[in-house]
């Protein structure tokens, strides 16, 4: 593993920002960035980063596992869908989610679908409980899900479109209307 040069200037860039001694303070960011350049973050990236801040690389490894932002697969070209699975959305329907990625994506999480497209998992609370339930796809967080809606989500993310984030059942498409009027 090695960063571009780009991405290794940056790395240097976040390491003087810590005192001489503290270099490892510096772990989460060049892990995600090394996420951000190869997918997720394979072995080598993880004992290039333990080396660059001079810590072992178990102890990198215990950081990159301790957090599920962090993916020690590999995860779909396309997507990785995360279904929280936490209390609100385990009540509204996240186990029937779960059961269509199952369906369309891989029996198993952490696993590529046959296209290789797509990847999912289950995840802890996301923190858009009141619009329970719900998946973060990318950086996006997808809401108020159907079982139907998310069926949809998924063909449209295999056909190569960007399905419009956000709530899904219209919560916010209208204006607010005035108590007045
Ligand atoms: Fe699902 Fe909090 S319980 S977002």
């Amino acid at each position: 593993f090695a960063f571009t040069s780009a991405n290794q200037a940056w790395a240097d860039a976040q390491i003087t920002k810590y005192p001489e001694g503290r270099q490892a303070s510096a772990i989460i960011p060049l892990l995600w960035r090394a996420q951000e350049q190869e997918g997720w973050l394979t072995r080598p990236a993880i004992e290039a980063i333990a080396d660059m801040l001079g810590m072992a690389y178990m102890r990198a490894l215990e950081v990159a596992s301790f957090y599920f932002m962090f993916q020690l697969q590999p995860v779909g070209s396309v997507a990785n869908i995360q279904i929280c699975g936490t209390t609100s959305c385990m009540i509204c329907g996240a186990e029937d989610l779960v059961a269509v990625c199952r369906e369309k994506i891989a029996a198993k999480p952490h696993t590529l679908s046959a296209d290789g497209k797509l990847s999912w998992e289950e995840v802890e609370c996301l923190g858009a409980c009141a619009n329970a339930p719900m998946a973060q796809i990318g950086k996006d967080y997808y809401e108020d899900l159907t079982t139907e809606r998310f069926a949809e989500i998924i063909d449209e993310l295999v056909a190569g479109k960007v399905p419009v984030p956000g709530p899904q059942n219209g919560r916010y498409a209208a204006e607010p209307k005035s108590g007045l009027t």
